[in-house]
């Protein structure tokens, strides 16, 4: 018989991609939902539907998905004893990708989310009499505020602090993963990928991605601040400035949410070594922080330029953006992210196109009068700015 799958997290942006995936290869899965946060078949199906899924495999869903409504900040997930108990035993293998990304959350409220969440999740594959698999999402960023130079897979330290609450929780979970993972001697799939992202364009009903979420800040920012509105496709000396904490050479893993999620099914394809196995999920080529400035700058717009030291005094609109550390922390990053693991077992194969300006233009550019049409030409194999 086949083996059972659960997942949480399945209406996030990277859960939707994941569930799109094992439904080719399971008859019917159990999506752990987040309580009260809206009808997640509903979540489902409109992803299918904006997404272009085969309509046969759409009208499938409410037979081939079972929902049951969970909470990870509470104990049993919000489950009776009894409804634990059965959901428990129904279980083969069970995906954990529900979390908080907050980057500018409190350490109490992520912890409750992204640490105690994961212990409840543990405690369902630990009293499931079918011994479940567990496949633990996590982040590259577990690495925390080492700015230079090489984060290995293996890996798994405190020793440099963190850049935000988001990471110190996400380490901490990993953490409790690898305690009960020894304790219950059961093997355990961590996967870590970098930051996601998408070229399908924003859309109300789906999930945002952490770029869009820097986008939105800074689109947001200069009226907060009180500039008059700006129009797009002026020239650079006639937006709002901003100087911005940052190295030059700074740069981000991004990494198409489809092919990191295609990575991590195949690596839980594999057979596990029995302990904790982690695999960093990263592009190959890291991107200049300078080209994603760029085009949030004509998105927002602004002037960003980076600078040593934090601008004394602020503007208030540089005041507003600086007060969110937990992101731009990122603009002094040069480290790179070891992926020899996934490269030894999946080969060229885990290598994804590159991740270029139009591409990210493409997930970011809101659908709107007077938006800029991409920079530079068309990449091939962009998608229209007029998808859903
Ligand atoms: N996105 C990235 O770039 C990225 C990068 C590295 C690692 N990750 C990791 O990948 C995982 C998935 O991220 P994502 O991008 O899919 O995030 P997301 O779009 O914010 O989705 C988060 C998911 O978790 C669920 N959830 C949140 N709080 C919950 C709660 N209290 N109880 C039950 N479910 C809850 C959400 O349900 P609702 O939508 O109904 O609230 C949603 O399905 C996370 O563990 C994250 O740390 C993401």
């Amino acid at each position: 018989m086949a083996v059972h799958v659960a997942l949480t997290g399945a209406t996030g942006f990277l859960g939707l991609r994941l569930l799109r995936l094992l439904l080719d290869t399971h008859r019917s899965l159990t999506v752990l939902a987040h309580a009260g946060s809206g009808d997640a078949l509903h979540r489902i199906t409109r992803f299918f539907e904006l997404t272009g899924a085969p309509a046969a495999l759409t009208a499938e869903l409410p037979s081939r998905l079972r929902v049951v409504e969970t909470d990870l900040a509470r104990p049993r997930l919000g489950l009776t004893e009894r409804a634990f108990q059965e959901l428990a035993d129904t279980v083969g293998t069970l995906w954990h990708s529900a979390g908080s990304i907050n980057l500018e959350g409190d350490l109490p409220e992520l912890r409750r989310t992204n640490v105690e969440g994961t212990r409840q999740v543990l405690e369902l594959a630990a009293a499931s009499r079918l011994r479940p698999r567990v496949i633990h999402v996590s982040t590259a960023f577990v690495a925390g505020a080492r700015r230079e130079g090489v984060a290995y897979e293996d890996e798994l330290d405190a020793d440099d602090g963190f850049e935000n609450a988001y990471e110190r929780s996400k380490y901490e979970a990993e953490l409790l993963v690898r305690a009960w993972s020894g304790q219950h001697r059961r093997p355990v799939l961590v996967l870590r990928p970098s930051i996601l992202v998408t070229d399908r364009p924003p859309h109300p009903e789906l999930p945002a991605h952490p770029l869009l979420v820097v986008e939105r800040i800074l689109r947001d920012a200069p009226r907060a601040a009180g500039h008059p509105p700006v129009p797009y496709g002026g020239t650079r000396a006639g937006r709002p400035r901003v100087r911005l904490v940052g190295h030059p050479a700074c740069r981000l893993n991004l990494l198409q949410v489809e092919h990191a999620a295609e990575v991590m099914v195949r690596l839980a394809a594999r057979t596990p070594s029995g302990g904790v196995d982690t695999y960093h999920v990263v592009h190959d080529r890291d991107v200049p922080g300078p080209v994603v400035l760029g085009l949030l700058e004509r998105l927002a717009p602004l002037a960003i330029d980076l600078v040593d030291a934090a601008p004394d005094p602020p503007t208030a609109l540089e005041a507003l953006l600086g007060s969110y550390p937990g992101m731009t922390a990122y603009l002094s990053h040069r480290r790179r992210f070891d992926d020899t693991r996934v490269r030894s077992l999946l080969g060229a194969s885990a290598v994804s196109a590159p991740v270029g300006p139009a591409y990210l233009w493409s997930g970011l550019a809101p659908r709107a009068e007077g938006v800029p049409a991409p920079p530079g030409p068309p990449a091939a194999g962009a998608r229209s700015a007029l998808r859903p």
